[in-house]
């Protein structure tokens, strides 16, 4: 183990300038306009494994975007992991906030900055150094490895259940391990116990046939933009909490030992106040500020549209509006049971004079960890040994689908041991990932396979 340490202390600087090649490749999936871009993130990453002398390394094509599958089986006997992340990235927009341009990623302040660089080029490349460091001085692995890297994360995963069932037989594993996390803060070793889950959804309200002229028309038909604020606006109450029927139901409420554990973080409010650059905290009543963005559902209107947004005046009515909803949630709801009810409450609440429709666009299904399972014990002792620090659980307002799907096929435990930091900007401009985190995240797994490979 020593010699595979002091490879990744040696190689420290080659191993960032390996992960900002892969940077420079805009991968966004949402973007029709970069399909080939997220094909060639793909094969740049296939090609940088194979140089590793992968047993095995595949461009797994999808109906949308490909995914990348490795895997090293040089261990009889051992256990077997298999380790997922994304390799595409969110959209750039707004481009003018950035202080270096997302695909050039540059270096400044002990970060390496740039779109994709945390989220998730970064910590899969994290895996892929580890393996590298092994192969290097070890010449293979100590455990059996598998290495999934999906292409559509950021799109909501729309194909992977099918690729996981294709694949069943090549992801089978002992267990799994996802970096594409943060750590609770600066230098404290974390891992990730639960993720919420997705329903994402998009409402449309049509009105008249094209815009009208509000001086001629308006005081005679519906308004599409009201009638949508008035929709949005009934989607709460005073207290914070949803108002849809039955949103509630499939909640296991938070035991006694779920709240002590989570109010025993080192949680300073008014820092992560600051952090989000908000006037006040806001939300469900009842519930601290971790309880409600890591285990409790919520629902946020993402975004919406409607009418004239040119400068000046325009008097009109307009033709019609839309509003895009996402809803996190906890076990037990269900992302399309969730987004049903969702429906009916708009068929509910819709006012006269307009006709409304929603879209289920995609979901994803929350996660709780067995932390009974040894291998959390496992997991900690590694991450300790990297960082130096006591080892954290902590949970993620986030959803990743794979891990609730990868778990409920395998029947086998899903580590989240994530190495971003709560501010690096993830989806925003100006994205970053801690150089320091990234460096002692190639440790950090390069000791998890080694004790994952002395269990047995
Ligand atoms: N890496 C994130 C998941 C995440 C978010 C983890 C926040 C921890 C904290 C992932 O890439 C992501 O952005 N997921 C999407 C999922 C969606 C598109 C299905 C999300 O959470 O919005
Ligand atoms: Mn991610
Ligand atoms: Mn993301």
């Amino acid at each position: 183990m020593q010699d595979v340490i002091a490879f990744v202390d040696a190689n420290r600087k080659r191993y960032v300038d390996d992960l900002i090649e892969w940077v420079r490749i805009p991968a966004i999936s949402s973007d029709p306009g970069h399909t080939a871009d997220v094909a060639k993130n793909a094969d740049h990453l296939a090609a940088h494994l194979r140089k590793l002398g992968a047993g095995r390394v595949e461009v797994w094509p999808t109906a949308g975007h490909p995914a990348v599958f490795a895997e090293w089986l040089q261990a009889p006997g051992k256990p077997t992991l298999l380790v997922y992340g994304h390799h595409d990235v969110q959209p750039i927009d707004p481009l003018s906030e950035w202080v270096t341009p997302p695909f050039e990623p540059s270096i400044r302040s002990g970060r390496l900055w740039g779109r994709g660089t945390v989220d998730d080029k970064g910590q899969v490349y994290i895996h892929v150094k580890a393996i590298e460091s092994f192969i290097k001085t070890v010449g293979k692995l100590p455990i059996n490895l598998k290495l999934i890297v999906e292409g559509e994360e950021e799109v909501g995963s729309v194909n992977l259940d099918k690729l996981l069932r294709d694949h069943a037989k090549d992801l089978a594993a002992d267990f799994v391990c996802v970096s594409d996390t943060a750590m609770f803060g600066r230098g404290i070793p974390s891992l990730c116990v639960g993720l919420r889950g997705l329903a994402y959804l998009e409402v449309f309200v049509d009105g008249p046939a094209l815009d009208l002229h509000s001086g001629t028309f308006g005081g005679g038909v519906a308004n599409p933009v009201h009638a949508l604020a008035q929709m949005i606006a009934t989607l709460h109450d005073a207290d914070g909490r949803v108002t849809i029927d039955g949103f509630y139901d499939a909640v296991r409420p938070l035991s006694d030992t779920e709240r002590k554990e989570i109010a025993s973080l080192p949680f300073d409010e008014n820092e992560w106040l600051r952090s989000t650059g908000s006037p006040a905290t806001f939300g469900e009543k009842g519930f601290t500020t971790l309880e409600r963005v890591w285990a409790r559902p919520t629902l946020d209107c993402c975004g919406i549209q409607g009418g004239f947004h040119g400068e000046g005046a325009k008097t009109i009515i307009p033709a019609r509006a839309s509003a895009k909803v996402s809803c996190r949630l906890v076990p037990d709801q269900e992302p399309d049971e969730i987004a049903r009810k969702v429906q009916a409450h708009f068929a509910k609440v819709a006012p006269p004079g307009v006709r409304v429709r929603v879209e289920n666009l995609h979901g994803g299904r929350p996660y709780l960890a067995p932390t009974d399972h040894p291998v959390y014990d496992i997991a900690k002792r590694a991450f300790t040994k990297a960082f130096g620090k006591p080892t954290v659980f902590m949970r993620e307002g986030g959803s990743i689908p794979f891990v609730r799907t990868i778990a409920d096929a395998t029947g086998k435990p899903c580590l989240l041991m994530g190495f971003g930091q709560p501010d690096e900007n993830a989806h925003a401009p100006n994205e970053w990932l801690d150089l320091e985190n990234y460096h002692l995240g190639i440790k950090s797994a390069a000791y998890l396979y080694d004790e994952i490979a002395r269990m047995t």
